[in-house]
């Protein structure tokens, strides 16, 4: 599965609008005075420029991913003191998890499996920040009839394997928050919602292409007439949720959390 640099460039600034800044705060917190953050699926860098403003300039960075463009982007962003890792994620014990001070990504958990999570939860012993996991929901203006049955498609086509077995899809957060509370972490969620209006059309009409097309795969054909009208709507506005999550293991100390979901 691919992800195009101009497609990850569209979508980062609704991104950046979106992530909840009090669990970036506390993320950014609990990666000590000398942060080294490994960034899983880091893309062309998006997490770097959304976290430099809470993390301080000595931060080292590792960074991950399996598309050798977007990981050479994101290298640039980050600077001289950055290791990127052209690796798979599937190969979880080859992660560089020494020495990481906060394990985070972004728009990775929905991709994942359950399997996958347990698998890099039961190694970590640091906190660990995942923002911007799609939740399921979507709500469009005007609706449609066929909003139910589009969401309800792509929502299943979420849960198809996305590299890593049966993806979480809908359920990343609340399967993370359900893993890593069961290991002890203290976890911490927050809403990260997309909140498209008419002045967001670029984004607007891609998702809307990307969700058809999905849903259309996923056994919906009348997702095509759903796009279509979407499209030459005079206007056409959305919210597409998403969730971030922060997992502190007990031994962290940090102020009390008042983040709530
Ligand atoms: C939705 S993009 C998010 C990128 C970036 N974190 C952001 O927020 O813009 C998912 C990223 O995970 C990477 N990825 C997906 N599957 C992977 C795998 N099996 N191993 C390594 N990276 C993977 C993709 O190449 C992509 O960069």
């Amino acid at each position: 599965m691919g992800f195009s640099p101009d497609w990850l460039a569209l979508r980062e600034p609704h991104d950046l609008k979106a992530r909840d800044s009090h669990l970036a705060t506390l993320a950014a917190q609990s990666a000590t005075a000398d942060p080294v953050v490994l960034d899983l699926g880091c893309g062309a860098g998006s997490t770097i420029r959304a976290l430099r403003p809470y993390l301080p300039e000595n931060t080292k960075w590792r960074l991950v991913d399996n598309d050798p463009v977007l990981l050479s982007l994101a290298k640039n962003e980050a600077g001289f003191d950055t290791e990127a890792f052209l690796l798979d994620l599937g190969e979880i014990d080859s992660l560089p998890l020494e020495g990481v001070t906060l394990v985070t990504g972004s728009a990775l958990l929905d991709l994942v499996s359950r399997k996958w999570l347990e698998d890099l939860a039961a190694l970590l012993e640091v906190p660990a920040y995942f923002a911007l996991s799609y939740d399921g929901q979507m709500s469009w203006q005007p609706e449609s009839e066929l909003d139910r049955e589009v969401t309800a498609a792509f929502n299943a086509h979420q849960r198809s394997d996305k590299g890593f077995g049966p993806a979480l899809g809908p359920d990343a957060a609340s399967t993370a928050s359900e893993i890593f509370s069961a290991l002890g972490f203290e976890v911490s969620l927050a809403r990260s919602p997309w909140q498209l209006l008419s002045e967001d059309k670029a984004l607007h009409d891609e998702l809307i292409a990307g969700i058809a097309q999905a849903a259309i795969e996923a056994g919906a054909p009348d997702a095509k007439s759903w796009a279509e009208a979407k499209l030459s709507a005079e206007f056409s506005t959305c919210v597409i949720g998403h969730a971030d999550i922060l997992a502190l293991p007990g031994s962290t100390l940090l102020g009390s959390s008042d983040a709530q979901y």
